[in-house]
């Protein structure tokens, strides 16, 4: 028995959530707290039938088995189910006639919205591809993986699954045209959390209305948050921070036009304004997960204490993490 483990980080989109589905670039990085995924094969089982199981604790799920030629179909457990497509897809390219065990342990809750089932993807195309001595490069990796990220939800620009598999600060475009690394130090951000857990596909269908009753509206909001990243990305590598969080306000202010903010994030948001941030914003798809505030060091522990006022929770969390690795 083999027993390979391997790593991915979490992330948080900075600047660029849903324009980003639609062509626009984004700013995307990977948190320091990881995923880990092991997976064994199984060669000699006691029936002939080989199997997958699954134990996914973050998820609450213990013991979840499927006979190999049944993965991808029928009822699949909505905790699995970016694992189990991964190794179908991943069995379909590269066919292998073994079971598997697979075992995935996280240092974040998978409720905060950092790309947990997307890091746990990219860990397990990772780890067949070392167990079955397959050499496959990052690019490779994010193809597997984005493949089947649309097989899952049919939308996405696959900006956490390029955080998973390159780490670091990414400028993003979606459809394979750009993945930039950044040159980036510390960033002196500032997470809290809403306490909700977001829907990213029902957020991004809501998005999709609001384009079609305002198609223009919502266009030049798209080309407006494009412009923001584009001159984000120039304040981030020069670390201006106080432009950078003028931006992040700028681009917080076309996502509330977009509908996706919510009482509670903007309630965050605010107070870290109001507590000396450069600027806040939310991250991600909206409807809860979490904000992000820039502040100045000398202001972190007042926004700190501003987010838990008006009830989130704090995330520490380490910027430019490093991508997808062998542990
Ligand atoms: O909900 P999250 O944190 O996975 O972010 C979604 C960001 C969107 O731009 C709305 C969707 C996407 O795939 O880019």
């Amino acid at each position: 028995m083999n027993r390979i483990t391997v790593s991915a980080p979490g992330k948080l989109m900075l600047l660029g959530e849903h324009a980003v589905v639609y062509g626009h670039p984004c700013l995307v990085t990977a948190v320091g707290q990881r995923m880990y995924v092991s997976i064994s094969n199984v060669k000699s089982q006691i029936s002939n039938v080989k199997k997958i199981r699954i134990d996914a604790p973050g998820e609450k799920i213990f013991g979840y088995e499927k006979p190999m030629e049944d993965i991808g179909k029928g009822e699949i457990s909505k905790g699995v189910r970016f694992i189990e497509i991964a190794v179908r897809n991943f069995r379909e390219k590269y066919p292998f006639d073994v079971g598997l065990t697979i075992t995935t342990r996280s240092e974040f809750s998978s409720q905060f919205g950092f790309g947990s089932s997307s890091a746990a993807m990219v860990c397990t195309i990772k780890a067949l591809a070392e167990l079955f001595s397959i050499k496959l490069s990052k690019k490779q990796i994010f193809d597997l993986a984005y493949k089947t990220v649309l097989d899952i939800q049919g939308k996405g620009s696959g900006f956490d699954v390029a955080a998973a598999v390159y780490g670091g600060t990414l400028y993003f475009v979606t459809g394979w045209k750009k993945i930039q690394p950044l040159v980036v130090g510390h960033l002196p951000l500032v997470v809290g959390y809403s306490g909700v857990k977001a829907d990213t596909v029902t957020l991004i269908n809501q998005v999709a209305e609001k384009a079609k009753k305002y198609p223009d509206i919502v266009e030049n909001i798209y080309k407006q948050i494009a412009r923001i990243v584009d001159i984000a990305k120039i304040a981030l590598v020069k670390k201006d921070w106080t432009m950078l969080g003028e931006l992040m306000n700028i681009n917080q202010g076309y996502l509330e036009a977009l509908g996706v903010s919510t009482g509670k994030l903007s309630a965050m948001i605010y107070a870290c304004r109001s507590e000396g941030a450069y600027g806040a914003k939310l991250s991600g798809a909206g409807g809860g997960d979490c904000i992000i505030a820039l502040s100045p060091k000398e202001n972190i522990t007042k926004v700190k204490k501003a987010i838990k006022k008006v009830g989130g929770q704090v995330i520490d969390i380490e910027v430019n993490a490093e991508g997808v690795r062998m542990e």
